[in-house]
């Protein structure tokens, strides 16, 4: 069983954009190819974990063992996440569209001779901040927080804003998107911890270590 540490546990992962969309053929994202999502939910199945994926639109093979939920928009997004509850950990790493186009239009928008369309947007749901701060709260709830400065400030005021235990932020000023790298530093109550560039399954596999050891403590105790 040692080296299947996360047997008898429930992982919930998000991972890849949102979509939000604009009309049957448009739609708003944020940049995300999912794949250090999908490679956190391929570790800890590893690791023995009952794993359930929710999926934002992305495209990537299911790891394998793991349970996936493809959904298109942040409010499809939560209802998976509701319904995926509960679980004994949630790591939260989809890209998820902060606002939505406040109207979705049934009709493709037309292009006419005159001025280009105002979008009027509303905010999302924070799915984080909700599972973090609701009734079936995970015993670990991890937050990504990718950032281009700043960026363990701002790591650790989400922490605090969220309620995460963990918040695992990375430079994305750089290449790492849509790429196999990444450089991760990893911000919890007990102090900060830099890792090292490595790739994004190296990085999937430190995490689900880490997680490892938190169970490893409790059921000890
Ligand atoms: O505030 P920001 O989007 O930078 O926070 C990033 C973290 O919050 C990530 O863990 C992301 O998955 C989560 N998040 C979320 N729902 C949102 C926005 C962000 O779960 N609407």
């Amino acid at each position: 069983a040692s080296h299947r540490p996360l047997v008898g546990r429930h992982v919930l992962v998000t991972a890849g954009p949102t979509w939000e969309a604009i009309d049957p053929v448009r739609y708003i994202a944020n940049r995300s190819s999912g794949k250090q999502g999908f490679a956190i939910a391929a570790a800890v199945a590893a690791l023995g974990a009952r794993v359930t994926l929710v999926a934002g639109p992305v495209a990537l093979k299911t790891p394998a063992g793991v349970r996936r939920v493809d959904v298109e928009s942040a409010r499809d997004m939560a209802e998976a996440v509701r319904r995926a509850l509960p679980a004994d950990v949630a790591v939260m790493v989809a890209a998820v569209a902060d606002w939505r186009p406040k109207e979705y239009r049934g009709e493709k928008i037309k292009k006419r001779g005159d001025a280009p369309p105002a979008l009027m947007l509303t905010e999302n749901p924070d799915i984080l901040t909700n599972v973090a701060g609701g009734t079936r709260r995970p015993a670990l709830v991890i937050g990504f927080a990718a950032e281009t400065d700043n960026v363990l400030e701002n790591a650790k005021a989400k922490r605090k804003r969220k309620s995460a235990d963990w918040i695992v932020a990375n430079d994305v000023s750089g290449d790492v998107m849509g790429g196999d790298r990444n450089r991760v530093t990893i911000v919890s109550g007990d102090g900060i911890e830099v890792l090292d560039e490595m790739p994004k399954s190296a990085v999937a596999m430190a995490l689900a270590e880490r997680i490892a050891a938190v169970f490893r403590v409790e059921a000890a105790e």
